[in-house]
């Protein structure tokens, strides 16, 4: 069978306007600019607002018309849309369809919602790399959208101050016989025996949301940030090495590193570990926070827009997340 190189014909990205900045959130919670930044390196994020219709289909809607025309296609060039949000718009319909309404898709693509928490961008990568390396599609929309300051509870200081919102995309399709880009090797992986350092129980189907849960606060994000700190600094790190040597590649011939976004320390000690050179990682965490399964399309899409990332250029990318879910890919950009 003819197999085909999966090429990302173009990325693009959307940040909610408005700006919330530490000094801000020390106004309502009893914290301070100078310890978020040297815990987390986070400045400020931004948050959505509904009247602008920033939720996370729309926010992706204004993220593809950047990614279409970078890729000079257009909306109905898409094929599928595989859409990755850890709280999307509503349960039911999923914000892919949602998405390709907004985009006035009217090829009836297939339109696909996932859940892998900060990873989920990360997780759809690969998949969508299986269907165009088949010949199964030529060209797949690959979304991280999250409004996470939806659930957010902005009276817990050691949750709070992380997370932001807004949305990365980027449009994988089939790469010309002439041309070398490529996906070289991915990884994904979850770590269940830590499932419950990082939970948002309330609002499934197992525990419905009650008034008695909103009156006791059981509504909102738990975290153990330092379990979750060690878990993402040694996963990344292993993911790393591990498509580095599936592609027969080493760091030396890595470009850029485009890490998850959660945390500036957990960034610095994932690189320390893998012995990677500070100036070939991209850092946005200042600007935006964590923004979940957004991180990684994001700072893809500001790297490749300020001329950073070239054609040709090999990009090693990571996440983690809730799960504890995790994730590697290495490729030619
Ligand atoms: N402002 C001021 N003080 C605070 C704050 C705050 N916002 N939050 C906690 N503190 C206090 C604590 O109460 C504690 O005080 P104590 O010593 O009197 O008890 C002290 O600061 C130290 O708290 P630690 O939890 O030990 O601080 P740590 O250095 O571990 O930093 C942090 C906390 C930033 C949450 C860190 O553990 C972290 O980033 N973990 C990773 C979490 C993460 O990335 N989550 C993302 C979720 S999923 C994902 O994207 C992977």
């Amino acid at each position: 069978m003819k197999t085909f190189n999966t090429k990302i014909l173009g990325t693009g990205s959307y940040m909610p306007e408005k700006i919330l900045t530490n000094d801000d959130i020390a106004k309502r919670v009893e914290t301070n600019h100078q310890w978020i930044v040297e815990r987390t390196g986070i400045c400020e994020r931004r948050i959505s607002d509904l009247s602008k219709d920033e939720t996370p289909s729309g926010m992706a809607a204004r993220a593809t018309m950047k990614a279409l025309a970078a890729a000079n296609l257009q909306p109905n060039d898409i094929e599928l849309i595989l859409f990755a949000s850890t709280l999307p718009d509503q349960v039911m319909p999923n914000a892919a369809s949602v998405l390709q309404h907004k985009l006035g898709i009217t090829n009836l693509c297939g339109a696909l919602d996932v859940n892998a928490a900060c990873s989920g961008w990360v997780y759809l990568v690969p998949m969508a790399n299986a269907m165009i390396k088949t010949g199964m599609y030529k060209r797949i929309l690959v979304v991280g959208s999250e409004m996470l300051s939806s659930f957010n509870n902005w009276d817990d200081r050691n949750t709070c101050i992380l997370f932001g919102d807004g949305c990365g995309v980027a449009i994988l399709g089939r790469a010309e016989d002439n041309e070398e880009s490529q996906i070289y090797s991915t990884v994904l992986a979850s770590d269940s025996t830590k499932k419950d350092h990082l939970t948002l129980l309330a609002g499934g189907s197992a525990k419905r949301i009650t008034i008695d849960m909103l009156e006791n606060n059981e509504h909102w994000m738990t975290m153990n940030g330092q379990e979750i700190f060690k878990a993402a600094t040694k996963t990344m790190a292993s993911h790393c090495e591990k498509v580095l040597a599936d592609a027969g590649k080493t760091l030396d011939d890595v470009n850029w590193f485009v890490p998850h976004q959660a945390n500036l320390r957990i960034i610095e000690a994932v690189g320390n570990r893998l012995g990677i050179a500070p100036e070939k990682v991209i850092i946005n965490v200042n600007k935006y926070a964590n923004t979940s399964s957004a991180t990684v399309p994001v700072a893809l899409d500001e790297a490749v827009r300020d001329g950073r990332i070239k054609r040709g250029d090999i990009v090693l990318l990571a996440a983690f997340g809730a799960g504890l879910t995790s994730g590697g890919i290495l490729l030619k950009y």
